[in-house]
C-alpha cells in the first residue's frame, strides 16, 4: 500500500511530530518544516532521519514570500497532507485555499472553547471541569475548522497550566496520529461543518 505523504510544520518542541512519526503506519512524514532555527523538533527529525527545512520568517520580507517557500518545499515532496504540530503562525487564507482540506491542526482545548494562545490557562481561568484537545481541519479562521476528533481530560482543583497541559498532551499524542491514520485510509468525509468517519 502506498503510504500517505505528510509534511509537518512545527515551531517548537515537536512532541506531536514525534508521535505522528512513531504511531502512523499508513503515512510517512516526508519533511519537517520549522519557522525558526531553534526549534527542538529539528532534533527529532535528525533522530528519525527525516528531511527538515528551516524557513526562517525573519529572512522573508513578507508573509506571502514566506508561505511561497513553504509551498514550494511541500510541493517538492509531493505532500498530500500537512499536519500543523505546534506551528505558531496563522496561515493566510490563500495558503489554506491552496491546500484546501489537506491541512490538520491539533489544539489543546475542546474547541470551540478556548481557541488561540494559552488554551490551557484560558480553561483554568474560566473554571471548566473538563478540557482536552481537538484535531481539526484548518479553514481560514483561527481554530475554527471542521472537527475530526476530540479527547477529554478532567481539570483538577490544584491544576496549573503546566499540569493540565501535560495531561492534555498525552491525549494529543493518541488522537493526532489516529486522525492522520483515518485520513490516510480515506475515511474522513467533510460534510459542511461536520466530519464523518466512514467504516472500512
Ligand atoms: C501542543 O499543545 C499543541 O496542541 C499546540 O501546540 C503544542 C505543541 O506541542 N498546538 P509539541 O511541539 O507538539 O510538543
Amino acid at each position: 500500500m502506498n503510504k500517505l505523504k505528510v509534511g509537518v510544520l512545527a515551531s517548537g518542541r515537536g512532541s506531536n511530530f514525534k508521535a505522528i512519526v512513531q504511531k502512523v503506519d499508513s503515512a510517512e512524514v516526508k519533511v519537517l518544516i520549522v519557522d525558526n532555527p531553534g526549534a527542538k523538533a529539528i532534533e527529532i527529525a535528525k533522530e528519525f532521519n527525516i528531511p527538515y527545512e528551516v524557513v526562517d520568517r525573519k529572512k522573508f520580507s513578507n508573509k506571502l514570500n514566506f508561505e511561497k517557500e513553504i509551498t514550494n518545499i511541500l510541493d517538492s515532496y509531493k505532500v498530500e497532507l500537512i499536519a500543523l504540530a505546534g506551528f505558531m503562525r496563522i496561515l493566510s487564507p490563500g495558503f489554506v485555499e491552496h491546500f484546501k482540506w489537506k491541512i490538520m491542526n491539533i489544539h489543546p482545548s475542546l474547541l470551540p472553547s478556548f481557541p488561540g494562545l494559552n488554551a490551557q490557562k484560558q480553561a483554568l481561568d474560566y473554571g471548566v471541569r473538563v478540557s482536552g484537545c481537538t484535531v481539526h481541519f484548518v479553514d481560514a479562521g483561527t481554530d475554527t475548522g471542521p472537527i475530526i476528533l476530540q479527547a477529554v481530560v478532567p481539570v483538577l482543583d490544584d491544576d496549573s497550566p503546566e499540569t493540565l497541559a501535560s495531561r492534555i498532551l498525552k491525549e494529543e499524542h493518541k488522537i493526532y496520529p489516529f486522525a492522520i491514520s483515518l485520513f490516510a485510509q480515506n475515511r474522513l468525509v467533510i460534510d459542511g461543518r461536520k466530519v464523518k468517519i466512514k467504516d472500512i
